[in-house]
């Protein structure tokens, strides 16, 4: 087998386990070439010497969203909440290579719980930065994504309200995620309580929109729709159509593409 078959293979093995966008989102750089090839640049997120996860940096300056949300609010969100998770990822997954080297899994329970709070924070956090973009706002250009939200969501704007209600509803802390679900090979929208509850398995997020607290109270305090109304005006399109081709490029569909 050449490497890049290999590659590919992992691919389509991570998209059919729906390890969250794990394919273009957290693999490694091998995965990440293999990607780029087939569907332009995707997002990869930095992983160290010993493979552990690392943060990503913003992809643009910590102030270039100030009419949406101040630097104070996105260097807050990037590196004191989005760092804890990745801390919290690789300090699980120790934690789960001890657990396997001594044979005692009376902890697995918690552990796998942290595994999906930490990994599902660090996967959408790394997506939502890219979800923005100080270029960002209007509506997508002609193309495969515009074409599915349409096929999807009957028009970008059906989509458009779809998810601002979905995301403004979301209970508690949560999240607002366009994803593309390989099998239907159609587009959906999902509202994640915390960062891992109401998933649907399988379905790659390629667009998030984050309601925690932390990511809009100091400017927009408890006036969340204001903030998701006001997302749409940094939306990048752009982002999505090439996360969505690498996505599908990669994925295990149950039918043939369009
Ligand atoms: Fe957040």
């Amino acid at each position: 087998m050449t490497a890049t078959n290999r590659d590919e293979l992992q691919l389509s093995r991570r998209s059919a386990l729906g390890l969250v966008g794990a394919s273009t989102l957290l693999g490694a750089p091998a995965l990440a070439a293999s990607t780029a090839a087939c569907a332009g640049p995707a997002v990869v997120a930095p992983r160290g010497p010993a493979g552990e996860y690392q943060l990503p940096p913003l992809p643009y300056a910590s102030d270039a969203l100030d009419g949406f949300l101040s630097q104070e609010i996105l260097e807050l969100h990037h590196d004191k909440h989005h760092a804890g998770y990745v801390r919290g990822l690789n300090s699980t997954l120790a934690a789960l290579a001890e657990a396997r080297t001594k044979g005692d899994y009376s902890g697995i329970k918690a552990l796998s719980r942290a595994l999906a709070f930490h990994g599902s924070g660090h996967v959408l956090h790394t997506l939502y930065w890219h979800s923005m973009s100080p270029n960002g706002g209007g509506s997508p250009k002609d193309g495969v994504l515009k074409t599915m939200l349409d096929a999807s969501f009957g028009s970008v704007d059906g989509f458009r309200k779809q998810f601002g209600a979905a995301t403004k509803q979301a209970e508690a802390s949560g999240w607002g995620i366009l994803a593309y679900e390989p099998l239907g090979d159609q587009l959906i929208v999902t509202a994640a309580e915390s960062h891992q509850q109401m998933a649907v398995q399988g379905a790659i997020p390629l667009l998030v929109c984050d309601v925690w607290e932390h990511a809009y109270y100091l400017r927009y305090q408890n006036r969340r729709n204001d903030y998701v109304d006001a997302f749409f005006d940094v939306i990048h399109w752009d982002f999505a159509e090439q996360h969505l081709a690498a996505t599908r490029q990669g994925a295990v569909q149950g039918h043939g593409g369009r």
